[in-house]
């Protein structure tokens, strides 16, 4: 018997841990243990993605919630420690490039218990964002490096990671992607918000280099304050970028654009409607860029790089730098000129958590 412990921890990570898990239960001689660490806690940031992924109830809640990265790397990791040293993993397998993601990793590597990683490779070569040295020390220590993005294997190869240790499965994202779409199809968030499928653009923004300073976010706000003229914009608001807006002095600038709706963090089957119905979706999530790209929905991604160049070179993702006459042209442009709707990244087609299963099957 092949013994995992699953992490999961903040948003993105529920859609990917969902089919992992799945497939573990379904692959004859592993067992799991599914590890929440509690990075995100507020019911819409986590509780309503297991209820809509059906995904269990997790079998550990390590309940870190928020502080400053070292408090939260630290606090994860002290919680984590007893939790492998009383299960003794054959492995722990983490995901994405969560405060989460490198913390459990690590105290894995330290117990001796090897470490997969999920969604391997990308990279932004951005150092000042947080997520990018979680995503290279998590591969730095990682024993088996699972793919999703074919720059992954180009980014591993330079590094010098051993081929025998990177397998390219495809993007377990995509996996729930497809599994949920038709549910989706039956929510009703457009008659709730009182929407027009294909009339209004869909916004989503909680990274530092966005939200944490007044003038990037004013120069933001300026262009939705246009964009609001031709349509509604729905910005479903992150916890943290509510805060800052409040903190920066902007929540009247915010409240005075009527056509500018921010309703609290959205459910995944909810969410996945919005973009899917919507003429455009403007964002500086990563996973939001993949998902546009199976959805065929164009996505101006208002950030300098992408760890993600698939969704570029063969999706509808475009990057836009955060300045207002930037990001209104480039929305013009796209709506006068409809993007090359893209094509589908290789293994990007709903089986990446089977091919995973499999490899641990055979390990
Ligand atoms: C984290 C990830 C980021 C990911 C994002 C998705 C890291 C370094 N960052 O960023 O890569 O794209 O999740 O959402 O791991 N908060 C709440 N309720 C919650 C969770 C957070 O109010 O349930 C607020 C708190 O004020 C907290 C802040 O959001 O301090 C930031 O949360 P944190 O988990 O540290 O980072 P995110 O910005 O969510």
């Amino acid at each position: 018997m092949t013994k995992i412990i699953c992490v999961c921890g903040a948003r993105p990570n529920f859609m990917k841990i969902a089919p992992l898990v799945e497939a573990f239960g379904r692959t004859g001689g592993i067992e799991t243990l599914l590890v929440h660490t509690g990075q995100h806690y507020d019911a819409r940031m986590s509780k309503l993605f297991f209820e809509d992924l059906g995904i269990p109830e997790p079998d550990v809640n390590l309940e870190v919630g928020s502080g400053s990265h070292a408090v939260q790397t630290a606090e994860i990791m002290r919680r984590f420690e007893p939790v492998v040293m009383e299960y003794t993993p054959d492995w722990v397998v983490v995901v994405g490039d969560v405060n989460s993601t490198i913390a459990c990793s690590l105290v894995a590597s330290k117990l001796g218990v090897k470490v997969a990683h999920v969604e391997a490779g990308l990279r932004s070569f951005d150092r000042a964002m947080p997520e990018e040295i979680n995503r290279l020390l998590t591969d730095a220590i990682s024993d088996l490096l699972l793919v999703s993005d074919p720059s992954g294997l180009e980014n591993l190869k330079r590094e010098g990671v051993p081929d025998e240790k990177v397998h390219f499965v495809g993007n377990v994202m995509i996996d729930t992607l497809l599994k949920n779409r038709d549910r989706a199809e039956a929510s009703e968030i457009l008659e709730s918000l009182d929407l027009n499928a294909e009339k209004y653009v869909v916004v989503t923004l909680h990274r530092p280099s966005n939200v944490d300073h007044v003038r990037t976010l004013s120069s933001i706000l300026d262009a939705f304050e246009v964009i609001c003229r031709d349509m509604p914009v729905i910005f479903p608001m992150h916890p943290r970028t509510r805060k800052n807006i409040a903190t920066l002095g902007l929540g009247e600038r915010v409240d005075s654009m009527a056509a500018l709706r921010t309703p609290e963090p959205l459910g995944y089957l909810d969410f996945l409607k919005l973009m899917a119905s919507s003429a455009l979706v403007l964002t500086d999530s990563g996973g939001i860029q993949e998902e546009t790209t199976i959805l065929k929905v164009p996505c101006l991604t208002l950030r300098e790089n992408t760890e993600r160049p698939v969704t570029i070179t063969e999706g509808t993702n475009r990057l836009v730098s955060p300045k207002t006459e930037l990001i209104l042209a480039a929305y013009r442009e796209q709506l006068a000129r409809p993007i090359d709707s893209g094509r589908t990244p290789k293994f990007w087609e709903g089986r990446a958590a089977e091919r995973i299963a499999q490899i641990f099957a055979q390990q």
